[in-house]
Order: C-alpha cells, then sequence, then structure tokens
C-alpha cells in the first residue's frame, strides 16, 4: 500500500466485521459519530486510517473500502484489557468527565497505554508520506502526537479531543499527568469540544509544564534550547447532516415513523432518549424525573410515553455492569408501577439500531431529552434537530454538553436538579406549536450551518497557519 498525505489515526477504524450465516465475512463502514464525522472528509482526500478493528488479537493487512486505505493495528486480549477497558475508559473517561465514576488507576494499565499509543504512532508515522499531515484522534491516544514528532519530524501533526477536559483540580489527580499533556503538545495544533476544554488544558501547561502560554499558544522548549508553537483552541464538532436530510425526507422512513407512533399506542406526546449505556448521559436521573412526573398525576402513560435507547457499550468494565443493573430495575419498577395492558412507561430498547430506524425514531419523538452528566459535545442533540425539517418537535439538553454552548434555543436544564428537569420536561410537553417553531428553526440553521465540514475545514486550516508547507 502506498503512502498517504494524509492520515487519520483513531481508536476504532471506521468499519464494522459482518459475519455472514455461513460464516463468510465482509466489512462495512460504520456510522458511529467520529466516523460519521470524518467519513466525508476522508473519501475526498483518499487518506489513509489507522486504528483497531475492534476485537482482540485480530491480524489483518490494510485493506481499502470506499476510497480510504485502513490501516488495522492488532490488539491482544490483555491489551483491550489494560489499555481499551481499563486505562482509556476506566481511569482516563471517568477522569475527565469529572469523575461521575471513580477513575482506577493502576500502573500496569498505563504501560499498556504506553506501549499500545506506540504501536499507533509507529503505525502512522509509515503510513504518512513526506510533508504530510498527521490527525490523531480522542482520548485513548493521548500520546501519539508526541511519538510521531520522534519518528517523523517533518508531518504535520493535529490533535482532536473527543471528550471534556477536566478542570486542574481533577486533572492533577492522573499520576502520569505530565505525560499526558507532553504527548498532546506534540501536535501543531489540538481541538478541543469547548472554550473551557481548551482553558482547561492551556491552565494544566502553565500549571504543570511552566510552558509559556501566550492566548491560545504554547511555546513548547525542544531539548537543545529551540522551541516550537503548538496551538490550543475550540473547534465543536458536528454532524454530516445530509444523511439525515434525506432520510428525514424518504416516504418509507416517514411511514417507519407513523408505524412507531402506532405501535406505541398513538401516545399524544413521544419522549426519547437515544445514547450509549454510559453513566456520563444521565439516564437514571432522566428516568427519574419522569418516573416522578408519572407518580404525581402530571403525566399520564395514557397520554406520554418515554422510548429509551440505550446502545450497549464497554460491557466489561464495572461501572458499565452496575449502571445497566441500575437502569434495568429503575425501568422495571416505573413500568410496573405505571403500565397498563394498552400503554407503556417506558419503552426501553438496549439495542443498536441501523441511521433508518433512528431517523424515523427521531421523526416519531415530539421531544428530545439529552440529559447528559458531562459529554464532550453530544451528536444525538443535532441530529435529532437535522430531521426536523417541519420546525416542531422540542430539545431539552443538559448545560454539561458542549452542544449546550452552540444550541442555546433548546430547553437546557440541569440534570442533577431532578425538579428543575421535571419542570423541563413538562415545558417541553406543553410547548405550543408556534414556540416549538420559534425554537427549532434557530436551531436548524445554526445546524445545518455548522456541519462536520465546516468543522473539519476550520481545524485543517488552523493546522496549516500553525505549519505552513
Ligand atoms: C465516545 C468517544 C469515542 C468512542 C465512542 C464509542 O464518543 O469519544 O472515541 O469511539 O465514544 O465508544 P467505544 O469505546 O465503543 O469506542
Amino acid at each position: 500500500m502506498s503512502v498517504s498525505d494524509f492520515v487519520v489515526v483513531a481508536n476504532r477504524l471506521p468499519v464494522d466485521r459482518i459475519v455472514g450465516p455461513d460464516g463468510e465475512e465482509e466489512w462495512r463502514t460504520s456510522p458511529g459519530g467520529l466516523v460519521a464525522a470524518l467519513e466525508p472528509m476522508m473519501r475526498r482526500a483518499h487518506g489513509a486510517w489507522v486504528g483497531w478493528p475492534g476485537q482482540a488479537d485480530l491480524h489483518l493487512d490494510p485493506f481499502e473500502i470506499g476510497g480510504i486505505d485502513l490501516i488495522p493495528v492488532p490488539l491482544s486480549a490483555q491489551e483491550v484489557t489494560e489499555y481499551y477497558e481499563g486505562f482509556a475508559n476506566d481511569t482516563i473517561w471517568p477522569l475527565y468527565h469529572d469523575v461521575i465514576a471513580p477513575p482506577q488507576y493502576h500502573r500496569e494499565w498505563w504501560d499498556a497505554y504506553v506501549e499500545v499509543n506506540r504501536r499507533f504512532a509507529e503505525a502512522a508515522a509509515k503510513a504518512v508520506a513526506e510533508n504530510g499531515t498527521v490527525w490523531v484522534h480522542d482520548y485513548q491516544l493521548q500520546l501519539v502526537p508526541q511519538m510521531i514528532r520522534e519518528l517523523r519530524p517533518d508531518v504535520t501533526i493535529g490533535y482532536f479531543h473527543h471528550i471534556p477536559f477536566p478542570a486542574h483540580g481533577l486533572y492533577a489527580q492522573l499520576p502520569w499527568r505530565d505525560q499526558v499533556l507532553r504527548g498532546l503538545l506534540g501536535a501543531d495544533v489540538i481541538g478541543f469540544q469547548r472554550a473551557q476544554d481548551a482553558t482547561y488544558f492551556l491552565t494544566a501547561v502553565r500549571r504543570r509544564l511552566r510552558y509559556e502560554v501566550k492566548g491560545a499558544a504554547v511555546t513548547v522548549p525542544f531539548g537543545d534550547g529551540s522551541t516550537r508553537t503548538a496551538m490550543a483552541r475550540a473547534f465543536p464538532i458536528s454532524i454530516d447532516t445530509t444523511p439525515y436530510l434525506e432520510l428525514a425526507a424518504r416516504p418509507d422512513v416517514r411511514a417507519r415513523a407513523a408505524e412507531i407512533r402506532e405501535s406505541l399506542g398513538n401516545p399524544s406526546r413521544i419522549l426519547l432518549g437515544v445514547d450509549r449505556l454510559d453513566y456520563t448521559k444521565g439516564i437514571r436521573h432522566r428516568i427519574k424525573a419522569y418516573g416522578e412526573l408519572l407518580s404525581e398525576g402530571r403525566l399520564s402513560v395514557e397520554d406520554v410515553t418515554l422510548v429509551q435507547v440505550a446502545s450497549p457499550s464497554r460491557e466489561h468494565v464495572d461501572a458499565y455492569v452496575h449502571l445497566r443493573d441500575e437502569i434495568e430495575l429503575a425501568v422495571g419498577r416505573i413500568n410496573g408501577d405505571n403500565d397498563t395492558m394498552g400503554h407503556t412507561a417506558i419503552r426501553y430498547l438496549h439495542q443498536g439500531y441501523p441511521r433508518e430506524e433512528m431517523v424515523a425514531l427521531y421523526l416519531a419523538a415530539d421531544v428530545m431529552l439529552v440529559t447528559a452528566l458531562r459529554d464532550g459535545m453530544n451528536l444525538v442533540a443535532k441530529e435529532y434537530i437535522a430531521t426536523r425539517a417541519d420546525n416542531r418537535g422540542v430539545l431539552v439538553l443538559s448545560e454539561f454538553t458542549g452542544a449546550a454552548d452552540e444550541l442555546r434555543q433548546a430547553v437546557l436544564v440541569n440534570p442533577h436538579d431532578i425538579e428543575g428537569l421535571k419542570n423541563a420536561i413538562m415545558e417541553a410537553v406543553e410547548m405550543t406549536p408556534k414556540e416549538q417553531s420559534r425554537r427549532m428553526r434557530a436551531l436548524r440553521r445554526r445546524v445545518l450551518d455548522n456541519d462536520v465540514s465546516a468543522w473539519s475545514s476550520a481545524f485543517l486550516r488552523a493546522l496549516d497557519e500553525v505549519h505552513p508547507h
């Protein structure tokens, strides 16, 4: 395989492995958030993508799909446990999401993280053409920028952080806090979702490494006394709006939305939650608020149904196992207390769905509930808005999402405040069509004018300014 001028490095390859009934296997592009964000640009640039194929001990040769060269990085079963489930998702993930769950600090996990980051960096350094560009993504790979720089000083390196970056008081817990900052500072541009994340990062750099920081620019010293500049600032990510607009206009998808309403007993209002089953998403808070509205008689199952899609995620990590138990207990209790033969309080679906079905659900939903306790951006909020071409529907949105910085016409909530959340749900359920339309128009303008290609262009422009070729 030839070298590429543009290489993306992310924990996962943008494909799913499908095994047919006779054991034959096939790879299909997967519809995840990060993939949806980068795929259009990758196709245009005929880039390469370095990533894990999603299964332990799977050794694959590079292959091409849809005009993108895919370069698989294998992980052993032990590395999946220590690097992916351990350091990435049981140390960094909870720490960076404001310790909603307690982060676990284990030295063996750190060692695995360093080793796997080096493997990704070596694969990227091999794949990129002279003076090319490498764009590293997310918290699983924070050491990769500096590792690539050491191997390939000729290339331009970008890094985008898709999740929050914590305040210094929390970040300081990390036993390897200085190494991680140095790893990230290997990039020419370090992008964050919110201005707040960039500020927290720059504060950590100033306080821990004592590097000079002026505005968004960090002066990074080399050992020999010379310096280079790294920039850290916000680039709020978005979605590729085109498939959502197209699907929302398709007669079969619209018919499916009507069928969903019908099969729920034609309630006057459908509330919807769509999340990975993750403790950062505030699913418990949402269900608690809704359950109380039912038991207080402010809502009735004859009129209202909550559809909660909770897609399975990180199922071997203890905190996720416990969360699933808690949510399923709460859903069972609320349904047991409130269901009638014809109507259910919560239609709970622990499954993932294809994009068509998700768009049908968005079209069927009168109220979208995004109540995350912490979320880098939350693309579900933007997907819902993109599908609402008739300007109907209400978005209830947590202040603790990156999306809340942009989507000011949503009904903004603090999900920790259960009374406030209940009032926000009632406000959404009772909102007049005129008010819905006033808000949705403004939200749609924001999302349609700032889609993912605007995001990637802004990031790549910044990269070009710092490191012009
Ligand atoms: C978040 C992260 C992504 C990650 C995704 C799914 O959105 O920012 O980097 O890929 O969750 O999580 P998973 O552990 O299944 O890759």
